[in-house]
């Protein structure tokens, strides 16, 4: 990240604080709900399978720039299937950037194509090992390992969701992350029990023992873009909730924190790191913000 970005970050990330401003900061655009994937864990691939047409999502980022946004995601469904009136997804990251963003990332699952050299991070998930990856994403993973090591920069960082399937595999990830071309860190979540997925979640004690690995791998220096001041909050889920400096937009909706946030009782039971580290970070937790600093200038 360059120095600009980060000191204007900064700056709106302390007036937040310290006015206990509830605008939005990061914001996330979903581009469709289409995917060529139908994971185990996944609720929300598929449903309408809609584009949404480039108009409304020039509109949505220029909306969301207004309203204070300055990180910005791009969401799917998978976003590299988004095509709209000759525009492609690079498009959007290019535009989005000359909007005024100061981190755009994608979020994709990597079967397509990775090489996205104007985003600041493609999230690429990864589901653990090659055969557990497999069993929840189909044989995806050598294709994505391909895709990841012929992009043309080094701006990739390792997404995985851990749940009852892959919870032995966290290590095995990070090994990938430190081997393979172009991966710059790892990036956890824990499964989030969307109604039908519930069999995959883990239990409080199980989570514990995925986060006291992942301390310990971040004590060992593995290049890992969590924050392990946040990890008691989410192991125990006692994050607040919502996030009010995240925001979800898809056709023309908007939702605070995520479009999960209309799951009655989901939010106790959230395994997103990103709620918990942002909404604890604008709560005004020390350790979270200096932990924050430390682990992103490290690896954005
Ligand atoms: C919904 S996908 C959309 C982007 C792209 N299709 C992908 O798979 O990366 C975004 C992220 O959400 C994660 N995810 C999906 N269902 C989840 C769940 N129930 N709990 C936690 N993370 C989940 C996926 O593993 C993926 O990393
Ligand atoms: S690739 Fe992403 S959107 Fe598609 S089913 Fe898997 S997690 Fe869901
Ligand atoms: S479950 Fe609740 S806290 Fe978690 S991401 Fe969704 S809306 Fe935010």
């Amino acid at each position: 990240m360059e120095l600009r970005s980060l000191l204007q970050l900064a700056y709106f990330g302390a007036t937040t604080i310290l006015f206990k401003r509830k605008r939005p900061l990061v914001g996330s655009i979903i581009l469709t709900d289409k995917c060529n994937l139908a994971c185990k864990h996944c609720a929300v691939s598929n449903i309408t399978s809609i584009i949404y047409p480039y108009p409304q999502i020039r509109a949505e980022m220029q909306w969301l720039y207004a309203e204070g946004v300055r990180i910005l995601f791009f969401y799917g469904g998978e976003p590299f299937l988004w095509r709209n009136q000759g525009h492609t997804l690079q498009d959007l990251v290019i535009e989005a950037k000359q909007i005024g963003f100061l981190l755009v990332n994608v979020v994709t699952n990597g079967t397509i194509q990775v090489d996205l050299p104007e985003a600041d991070l493609v999230m690429v998930s990864l589901d653990g090992g090659k055969e557990k990856h497999n069993d929840i994403r189909g044989d995806t993973y050598d294709r994505i390992i391909a895709n990841i090591e012929k992009a043309s920069r080094g701006n990739v960082c390792l997404y995985m969701a851990i749940n009852q399937i892959n919870k032995g595999d966290i290590r095995a990830v990070c090994e990938t992350a430190l081997r393979t071309k172009n991966v710059k860190a790892v990036s956890f979540n824990f499964h989030t029990p969307y109604p039908g997925t519930e069999q995959l979640k883990l239990s409080r004690t199980e989570k514990q023992a995925c986060a006291n690995q992942i301390e310990e791998l971040i004590d060992a220096d593995y290049p890992i873009l969590n924050l392990k001041s946040a990890l008691p909050y989410i192991v125990n889920n006692t994050f607040p909730t919502p996030c009010y400096q995240c925001i979800v937009v898809e056709n023309g909706e908007k939702w605070v924190c995520g479009r999960c946030i209309d799951i009655e009782g989901l939010c106790a039971e959230c395994g997103f790191f990103f709620a918990a580290e942002f909404s604890l970070l604008f709560k005004g937790n020390m350790k979270v913000l200096l932990d924050l600093f430390r682990t992103y200038l490290k690896y954005i």
